[in-house]
């Protein structure tokens, strides 16, 4: 394997970054190489998504930088955050990029592999499960299922101008479980989109709070009733929203955290 040995801090050696997926939350759903990353960080850069419970696992030397990244809290701008990486890989360290889910899933991943490789900086890309596999799997929901679904897509919901620039009459046709990270906001538009464009009012549709966490909290309904129950639901984010036939599917207990 093609991995740094440097040792930390040597300003001879080359550094490298790793870009490394984390999951959804429950640290249990780490790859075993995050796991490893992890145990022997030097200097690790995270946004808000990634769980206490992950960082849990640094050592207590490892320098940890908050890099925010919450909606309206961004503790470092993207400009900022790739010129820190290749400010501390130039000075021979080892450094962790952590992210929720999957780095290439709505992550950013891809801009920031960009900017190490314009700056001629070494890199490792690790996956991570992203929220739509975990959550889906914890709370129970299949995202496809002979004879319900035989295709998913994930888009996200995140409101411009009060609106949301997806291909609708694609993703209201039936047969298809839709996934939409960040879309708290925007659930009102999405679920009224959709049935503008064709898709049942009746269409089942589960909001997933925290997913993987000991504050997972589900609330299905349609696409008819979701926006109100949400409404008076008081959710926290993350949460993940799943369209589809499959929701009714839903089991209880399966793969739900344990407290
Ligand atoms: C900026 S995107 C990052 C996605 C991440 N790269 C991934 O692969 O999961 C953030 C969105 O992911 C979703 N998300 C991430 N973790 C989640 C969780 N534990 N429960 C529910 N939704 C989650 C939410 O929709 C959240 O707004």
């Amino acid at each position: 394997m093609n991995e740094s040995t440097a040792p930390p801090g040597d300003p001879d050696a080359t550094g490298v970054v790793y870009i490394v997926g984390t999951g959804p939350g429950d640290p249990e759903l780490l790859t075993v190489r995050a796991a490893r990353l992890l145990r022997e960080a030097d200097v690790v850069l995270y946004d808000n998504l990634v769980s206490a419970q992950v960082l849990e696992l640094l050592p207590p030397a490892a320098e940890r930088i908050y890099v925010g990244k919450r909606r309206n809290d961004h503790a470092l701008g993207q400009a900022d955050i790739n010129r820190r990486m290749v400010e501390l890989a130039r000075q021979g360290r080892r450094v962790l990029r952590l992210k929720g889910g999957d780095p290439f899933v709505f992550g950013r991943g891809g801009e920031e592999m960009e900017y190490l490789v314009q700056a001629g900086i070494a890199y490792h890309v690790v996956p991570g499960i992203t929220a739509a596999t975990g959550v889906a799997a914890y709370a129970g929901i299949p995202l496809t299922h002979r004879g319900l679904a035989s295709s998913v897509t994930f888009v996200t919901g995140h409101l411009r101008d009060g609106s949301m620039d997806l291909d609708w009459p694609m993703l209201a046709r039936e047969g298809q479980t839709v996934v939409v990270y960040m879309g708290l906001l925007g659930l009102p538009v999405l679920c009224a989109r959709l049935i503008e464009h064709g898709r049942d009012p009746a269409t089942p549709v589960a909001i997933v709070q925290q997913g993987t966490t000991p504050a997972q909290r589900v609330l299905e309904g349609t696409l008819a009733s979701l926006p109100d129950i949400v409404a008076r639901a008081g959710l926290r984010a993350p949460t993940l929203i799943i369209v589809g036939e499959v929701v009714a599917l839903r089991q209880r207990g399966g793969g739900e955290p344990s407290a």
